[in-house]
């Protein structure tokens, strides 16, 4: 017997349909998967549900009856919780502040041993593991989200859900969240966990929904599912399988990194790290997240500078050279952080494709902005890399307003543009769905082929076999080993993720 079913759902923005007819239904204690690639409308359809938005038109039933949550409070007073991409916790306030927070019993704030008995009770009881005390700005992502799951559950909440909670998650978190998530469901908890990845779908759902463009496509039972046939329904074609890998030349050295250090105190954020990366090659780095690989990025790139040691770009030594002059030269940058580092998400398109060339001509002369070089920019942005915009506005389209998808295509335009020679690319398909990581990896192919070069940083080690001619492990710092792609294997990486080092392998 579902528990939660919502009738002929649809939502306009603009004119455009965000969500059009959709149908689910959800039973307690199922975990029921929204499935679809990124704008596909599986945000609008739960906002919908938990109260932030209303729909057009469509009906939802909430325990046999019929209802219309006006605010997020009104959901979750009704027994609906969400935790949401973004989280929003008070950074400065305590586990136990943030969980507290707003709530009253009889109109009188709760006490705080009270409350810090129940959460440690059910924190015990989930496998939540949090320190009460500890202040959210100490905690990494997977304890945050730890913590808004045991907010939603210490109000006592029948429905949770749960949007893309694995995207900001490293392997070993994810499979820690998956247990809790058994652990609720066996508890009767119904659960909607929204996620693009097909392995999770396969691993955690009963059931599955399946989005495409606004419209539900399809009902699944997992059991009688396949990936193939999973992501056939989500992007309505069949995926490209390997990539082709095209033979290279020696065609000599391209960057080249001699015993750099960064220091920070006692501690070695790099710690003599020497490597290579040639023309025409992909040179993979492996790794747990934390272990190096953002400041390795940074330093090539010029955000940060290293305490000691040298780099050459086409033999030349660039470390007098900041990011821009270092972008000049033709080092492109591909930041896992798109928000902080790589778009401005208050402006358009248009203006984060000008972000680096806004001085330059065509694009500007002596101070003043030439439009039309600056709109055939962008179109051809939007038409090379397919950025789904918002609505009519094109290439005028806030940033913010794009999904996940969308916005990295904008800093992949800009970035892998004719001049960049060498393309960093940190954790470039995090959170992205199917279709677009396809994308941004046959883009990166593309470098390669070229005869140019990439340095492709991903946790991902699917990502890493199947793109990189040579595969560079950091544990702690350091180059903990590289291997050839031919000698290269899951297990290999993963020693040296763990810090075996090739000697004692
Ligand atoms: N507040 C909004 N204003 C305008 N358009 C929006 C808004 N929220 C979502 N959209 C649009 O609705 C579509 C579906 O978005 P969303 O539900 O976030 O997709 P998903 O979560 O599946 O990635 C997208 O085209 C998106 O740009
Ligand atoms: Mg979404």
């Amino acid at each position: 017997m579902a528990i939660l079913e919502m009738k002929h759902i649809s939502k306009a923005f603009s004119g455009v349909y965000a969500n059009e007819d959709i149908d689910l239904a959800v039973e307690k204690g199922e975990i029921h998967a929204l499935l679809g690639e990124n704008g596909a409308g599986k945000t609008t359809l739960m906002n919908i549900l938990f109260g932030i938005y209303t729909a057009d038109t469509g009906e939802i039933y909430w325990k046999d009856k019929k209802v219309r949550f006006v605010s997020p409070k009104d959901a979750i007073d009704q027994g609906i919780g969400m935790v949401h991409q973004h989280f929003s916790l008070v950074q400065k306030m305590t586990v136990l502040q943030n969980i507290i927070l707003g709530l009253k019993q009889d109109g009188i704030f709760i006490s705080k041993m009270e409350a810090r008995a129940r959460i440690v009770e059910l924190a015990d009881k989930y496998g939540l593991k949090v320190r009460p005390d500890a202040r959210i700005r100490d905690l990494s992502v997977g304890e945050q989200q730890r913590v808004e799951i045991l907010k939603a559950l210490y109000r006592d909440v029948d429905l949770l859900i749960l949007d893309e909670p694995t995207g900001v998650l490293t392997p070993k978190e994810t499979q820690d969240f998956f247990g809790v998530l058994r652990k609720l469901k066996n508890e009767g908890y119904a659960i909607i966990i929204i996620t693009h990845r097909m392995s999770e779908i396969m691993e955690i759902s009963d059931r599955v929904t399946i989005l495409r463009d606004g419209k539900k496509i399809k009902e699944l039972v997992t059991a009688e599912t396949n990936p193939k046939e999973l992501s056939m329904y989500m992007i309505g074609r069949e995926l490209k399988g390997d990539f082709e890998i095209k033979e290279q030349p020696d065609n000599g050295v391209a960057l080249e990194l001699k015993e750099i250090c960064i220091k920070k105190g006692e501690k070695a954020l790099l710690d003599h790290i020497s490597l290579t990366v040639k023309k025409g090659e992909i040179l993979g780095i492996a790794g747990v997240d934390g272990n190096g690989q953002t400041e390795l990025a940074e330093v090539i790139s010029g955000i940060r500078k290293s305490t000691s040691g040298t780099i050459h770009f086409l033999g030349e030594d660039i470390e007098r050279f900041n990011v821009k002059q270092r972008f000049e030269k033709g080092i492109s940058y591909i930041s896992d952080d798109r928000h902080a580092d790589g778009l401005v998400i208050d402006m358009s398109l248009k203006d984060n494709m000008l972000l680096k060339n806004y001085d330059k001509e065509p694009f500007s002369k002596k101070g003043v902005f030439n439009k039309k070089p600056i709109e055939e920019q962008a179109r051809k942005a939007i038409e090379k890399f397919q950025i789904k915009t918002t609505g009519t506005t094109g290439m005028e389209s806030i940033t913010k307003l794009l999904s996940g998808g969308n916005q990295q295509k904008i800093i992949i335009a800009r970035e892998v543009n004719d001049k960049a020679k060498l393309v960093i690319a940190n954790q470039p398909t995090r959170g992205l769905d199917i279709g677009a990581t396809e994308f941004v990896r046959q883009t990166l192919m593309d470098v390669r082929n070229s005869d140019r070069s990439v340095l492709l940083i991903s946790a991902d080690l699917e990502e890493i076999l199947a793109l990189s001619d040579r595969i560079a492990v950091m544990f702690g710092g350091s180059i903990a080993g590289i291997l050839e792609r031919k000698d290269a294997n899951v297990q290999k990486i993963g020693l040296l993720m763990g810090g075996v080092t090739k000697e004692d392998m």
